[in-house]
């Protein structure tokens, strides 16, 4: 039976969101419900409310979540009820041309759940990158949802369902940092100081961290960052090279999504070093770099979908680093929240006082 719960909605552009009573079907064929136990405040909710990434308004926000597995439809194998789970937005096909050829974390055709969830009056949601878990409930494909260790605190590990994958897979998947690299990483809120985290993980010798407000650079020195540059006070190109022998870093993950810090991103790079573009621009915004510099100066300029993650593979074996000790994914959650307070916490977010505030059931 269909089963009534709360949920955070974006009815209109720009309004700010309530919560409503929506309604979960049953779980199809392919599909599951998931009792959601926390769920991170990310910018992408918030740009659906802004009406910043389409206009299929009402939106059920919420998308990095995890949960334990309530239901599942026909055919489900890969999750069973009781499972904890982190959802994701990658539930790869297994069939277009990028997972044909053995790269999943490519995948062209990730799938949601078939079946709409829908407000009382039959309205159809469109759930937050397929998700939308800022509700009791939720249904997704089973896909979306992948078990880990049920020991791990649902607050830290629902951050791996999108910003922190996106920053410490930015690193490691994208930037390909090895033992011994110098990296520099260009704002740092929750996804930069997770490549921060990210690149230590993967060995790096020397992390720069360059943000324009000092209390994210502390942040990143706690988690890993061996050296800090306020941009404001101090031209961030000529820091990094001062700071890597005069010569620039071999990766430079850019975590803001602008022009000039993707310009200072690409001149702090050491010749044939590495740029991951894991911030997301804007549809306005242009860059205006010397075609020769991008000959001249070798390398990769690389863009950075969702950290390349593959859920399957990267969520347990981080969520093990996390359970051993070797991963601080609790230092991300700066605030826990109850589902009325989502709209507090995107006023929260756009002053820019915290990483991430996690609503918990
Ligand atoms: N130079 C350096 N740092 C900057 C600059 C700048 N010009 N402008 C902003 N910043 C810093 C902010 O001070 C903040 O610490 O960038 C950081 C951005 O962090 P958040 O607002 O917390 O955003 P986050 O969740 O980390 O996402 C960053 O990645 O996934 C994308 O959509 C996301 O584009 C966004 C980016
Ligand atoms: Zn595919
Ligand atoms: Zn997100």
């Amino acid at each position: 039976m269909a089963q009534q719960v709360q949920g955070v909605v974006a009815r209109a552009k720009g309004e700010p969101v309530a919560i409503e009573t929506i309604v979960v079907p049953d779980p199809g064929p392919g599909e599951a419900v998931v009792r959601v136990q926390a769920c991170g405040v990310c910018h992408t909710d918030l740009h659906y409310r802004e009406g910043g990434i389409n206009d299929d308004f009402p939106f059920l926000l919420g998308h990095e979540a995890a949960g334990v597995v309530e239901s599942v439809g026909d055919g489900v194998t890969e999750v069973a009820p009781g499972d904890f789970v982190i959802l994701n937005w990658r539930a790869v096909c297994g069939q277009c041309r990028a997972c044909l050829r053995g790269r999943p974390q490519y995948c062209f055709d990730t799938h949601n759940a078939k079946q709409k969830m829908t407000l009382l009056d039959g309205t159809e949601l469109s759930p937050a990158l397929g998700i939308g878990a800022f509700a009791e409930k939720t249904l997704v494909a089973a896909g979306q949802c992948t078990k880990v260790d049920p020991a791990a605190s649902p607050a830290a590990a629902g951050l791996l369902g999108c910003g922190v994958m996106a920053g410490i897979g930015a690193a490691i998947n994208t930037g390909n940092v090895g033992r011994g690299d110098s990296v520099a990483v260009i704002g740092c809120g929750g996804v930069g100081n997770a490549a921060v985290v990210g690149a230590r993980l993967a060995g790096a010798a020397k992390i720069i961290a360059v943000d324009i407000d000092d209390k994210k650079l502390e942040t990143a020195k706690g988690l890993g960052a061996t050296h800090t540059v306020n941009s404001r006070s101090a031209d961030p190109i000529e820091a990094v090279r001062e700071l890597t022998g005069g010569h620039g870093a071999d990766v430079v993950i850019e975590a803001v999504g602008r022009p000039e810090t993707y310009e200072q991103a690409f001149y702090a790079r050491d010749l044939a070093g590495t740029v991951v573009l894991v911030g997301v621009p804007t549809p306005d915004m242009r860059i205006d770099l010397p075609l020769l510099d991008v000959f001249g100066r070798g390398g990769a300029l690389k863009s950075s979908w969702y950290g390349d993650c593959l859920p399957s593979r990267d969520f347990p074996m981080l969520i093990d680093l996390y359970q051993q000790g070797r991963l601080d994914l609790d230092a991300f959650v700066t605030e826990t929240i109850a589902l009325a307070d989502v709209e507090k916490a995107f006023e929260r977010m756009h002053h820019g006082d915290v990483l991430r505030s996690v609503v918990v059931f």
